[in-house]
């Protein structure tokens, strides 16, 4: 299943995509993270298509350190045909190019589906706690 990196003409329709997979919240912008993704020198977002529909897509990044995969959903019609695989594979192969030894992802608690994707991928869940804080908050 081909996988490539998507370009700016993509922007609507994997909007359209993360928000079918129920991966957008509002206190995000995806459009301005897609933008943003793919202008950065350490990140972009593969995608895979079906004829000239996008049917899956994942970001993925380097911060220096370990590799961060976000944003990864399916259109729940393609579900369950092995686009989630070969685009976390693709993920990890864009980052093992890199020199990255590590890739790590956030899924929330309550997400089972995902949780047991990973799991049936080979990921295993980390024992530490994520901390967060909105910058400039006070
Ligand atoms: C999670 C998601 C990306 C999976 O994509 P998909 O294309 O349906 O998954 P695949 O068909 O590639 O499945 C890959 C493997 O995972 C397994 N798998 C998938 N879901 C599973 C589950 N809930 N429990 C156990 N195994 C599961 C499949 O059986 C398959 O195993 P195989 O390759 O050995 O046959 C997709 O369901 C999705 O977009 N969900 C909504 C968005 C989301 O939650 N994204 C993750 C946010 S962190």
């Amino acid at each position: 299943m081909p996988v490539e990196e998507l370009n700016p003409a993509d922007e609507s329709a994997v909007v359209a995509l993360w928000e079918a997979a129920g991966l957008t919240r509002p206190w995000n912008d995806p459009g301005a993270d897609f933008r943003r993704a793919l202008a950065g020198p350490s990140s972009t977002v593969l995608g895979v298509r079906d004829g000239a529909s996008l049917v899956g897509a994942a970001m993925v990044g380097d911060d220096g350190h370990r590799g961060w995969l976000y944003y990864l959903g399916v259109a729940p019609a393609h579900h369950g045909r092995g686009v989630g695989r070969c685009l976390v594979e693709a993920a990890q192969s864009w980052l093992a190019a890199r020199g990255v030894a590590k890739v790590l992802l956030m899924v929330r608690r309550e997400n089972d589906a995902a949780r047991g994707f990973y799991a049936a991928l080979g990921f295993n869940e980390e024992d530490v706690a994520v901390f967060g804080r909105r910058v400039g908050a006070p």
